[in-house]
């Protein structure tokens, strides 16, 4: 298990032959080039999982995520999918708290912080997202919208803190073309690393990956903050030589 990260988040996008694709070439540009102490994340959506996970089993620093998963262990719960079924899936990461879904789903921090618990139980790496709307940052309200949304790890019992990375997204870098330029990312990236360590020492070595139009371009000025510990990739994690180059971004 790395401390450095990149994670790719394909949300809603790739049919099963686009996904096996993408994969394809992304392992084929990480073969090309072994990447030492980064762990690499490809998070399809769930109907990929165990086809993904199938193309990187065996392999060194490489695993799947899925987007999301169940509040709910099993049972009557028609659509939704379990942590545990991601697990027998293949899937080691689960990205949880996304703005998306935060957003459009409605879920709270009672339903993030079941999320946590089962993913836990299935023993799946939560990535937990966290950022500010671009009304909080403009209002100054930032910092306390963050401290908010860290409820639900807050509260976790100290020995969870170990498997748990956190991703801090600004919603208006979501998509945008808009980036937080390195010194908001590592303002706020440092704000909550104190934050989540004023009662537990464990959160010192938590991963915070940054995630909002982060790209070839513009990683390795983001990845050489001392506490941005790598990146959540959406746009340019569907193309593999971008998010390849992103992984290869950390200062050496
Ligand atoms: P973009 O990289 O497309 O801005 O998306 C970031 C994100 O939401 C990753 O979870």
């Amino acid at each position: 298990m790395n401390s450095k990260i990149v994670a790719g988040n394909w949300k809603m996008n790739c049919d099963r032959s686009e996904a096996a694709r993408l994969a394809g070439e992304i392992l084929d540009l990480l073969d090309a080039q072994d990447i030492p102490g980064v762990d690499v994340v490809l998070a399809p959506p769930y109907v990929h999982i165990s086809e993904i996970a199938g193309l990187l089993e065996g392999r060194r620093g490489t695993f799947t995520g899925a987007q999301n998963c169940s509040m709910h262990q099993k049972g009557a719960y028609t659509g939704e999918i379990s942590a545990q079924m991601l697990k027998s899936a293949g899937a080691r990461y689960v990205i949880l708290g996304h703005s998306e879904r935060r957003r459009d789903f409605h879920e709270n921090n009672g339903q993030l912080t079941q999320k946590l618990e089962r993913a836990f139980e299935a023993d799946l790496r939560p990535i937990f997202c966290c950022g500010e709307s671009l009304d909080e940052r403009d209002g100054g309200s930032h910092f306390d919208a963050v401290k908010t949304q860290l409820e639900p790890v807050a509260g976790l019992p100290a020995e969870f803190f170990s498997k748990l990375v956190i991703a801090y997204e600004p919603v208006w870098a979501i998509g945008t073309g808009r980036t937080a330029t390195p010194d908001q990312a590592q303002e706020m990236h440092a704000f909550i690393r104190k934050h989540l360590s004023s009662d537990k020492d464990h959160a010192a070595g938590i991963p915070i990956l940054y995630g909002g139009s982060c790209n070839d371009s513009n990683a390795a000025a983001l990845f050489a903050q001392p506490d941005i510990n790598g990146g959540l990739i959406g746009g340019a994690s569907l193309k593999a030589g971008s998010f390849v180059q992103i992984a290869r971004s950390f200062p050496s």
